[in-house]
C-alpha cells in the first residue's frame, strides 16, 4: 500500500483551552483507526496558554504536548515563528485549530496552505468572529451550528469543508446554545478530518499509478 512509501501523517491540534474538540478528534482517530485507514497519527498537542484546560487532557491521552506561549513573544511575528518552529518539526500533514484563539497572519496561513483547518461556532459566512452565539440569539435567528473550513487569509472565510445545523429554542442562553453546537462540533470536525485524510491518501495513490517509480 502506498504509506510504505510515504511517512505517516502526522496531524498536529492548536488549542488555547478546553480542548473537547482536541479531545473529540483524538478518540475518532483511535476509534476510526485512521493510522491503519491512512497512515494518520495525531502527533501533538500545542497550545498558546500554558493554563489551557486541553493539556492535562492531551497529557492523559498520551499525546505529546507544548506550549507556545504567545505572552513571552513582543511580536505577532516573532510568535508565529517559534510556533512554526515547533509545528515543523512533526512535519504536519494537517494543522487543526481547535479552539485556537490567535489571529494568524497571512505568512503564517501561507506557510500551511492547503493543511490548516478550523472550526467556528456559526453557520458561515454568518456571524464571523467572535460571541457567535450571542449574536445569533439576539439576531432572532432559529438556527445556529458550526462549520469546518479551511483557513485563508481572511478571517473564518475559506472553503467550507463541513457544516452542522441545530435549532435556537426559545429561551435559549448562550451557554445552553454553545454546549449543543459543541456537540455536533465533535462529531463533523472528526469527519471532516477523516474526509481530508481520505482525499490526501487518493492523492497520493494517483501520483504513485501515473508514476509508479
Ligand atoms: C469551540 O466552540 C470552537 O468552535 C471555538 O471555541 C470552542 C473551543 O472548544 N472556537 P474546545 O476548546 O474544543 O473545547
Amino acid at each position: 500500500m502506498a504509506r510504505s512509501k510515504n511517512p505517516v501523517k502526522n496531524i498536529v491540534i492548536l488549542i488555547s483551552g478546553g480542548g473537547s474538540n482536541m479531545q473529540a478528534i483524538v478518540q475518532a482517530a483511535r476509534d476510526q483507526h485512521w493510522f491503519e485507514k491512512y497512515g494518520a497519527q495525531v502527533a501533538c498537542v500545542v497550545s498558546n496558554r500554558a493554563d489551557a484546560q486541553g493539556l492535562a487532557s492531551s497529557a492523559a491521552l498520551g499525546i505529546a504536548h507544548h506550549v507556545v506561549d504567545h505572552t513571552s513573544f513582543e511580536t505577532r511575528a516573532a510568535f508565529e515563528i517559534a510556533l512554526a518552529e515547533r509545528l515543523d518539526a512533526y512535519q504536519p500533514a494537517l494543522v487543526v485549530l481547535a479552539g485556537f484563539m490567535r489571529i494568524l497572519t497571512a505568512d503564517f496561513v501561507a506557510r500551511y496552505a492547503g493543511r490548516l483547518v478550523n472550526i467556528h461556532p456559526s453557520l458561515l459566512p454568518a456571524f464571523t468572529g467572535l460571541n457567535t452565539h450571542q449574536r445569533a440569539i439576539d439576531a432572532g435567528c432559529t438556527v445556529a451550528g458550526a462549520t469546518v473550513h479551511m483557513v485563508t487569509a481572511e478571517l473564518d472565510l475559506g472553503l467550507i469543508l463541513a457544516r452542522a445545523e441545530v435549532p435556537i429554542l426559545p429561551g435559549d442562553t448562550k451557554d445552553a446554545l454553545a454546549a449543543r453546537v459543541l456537540a455536533q462540533e465533535h462529531l463533523i470536525y472528526a469527519q471532516a478530518i477523516a474526509a481530508l485524510l481520505a482525499q490526501q491518501l487518493k492523492m497520493q495513490h494517483d501520483a504513485t499509478e501515473m508514476n509508479p517509480n
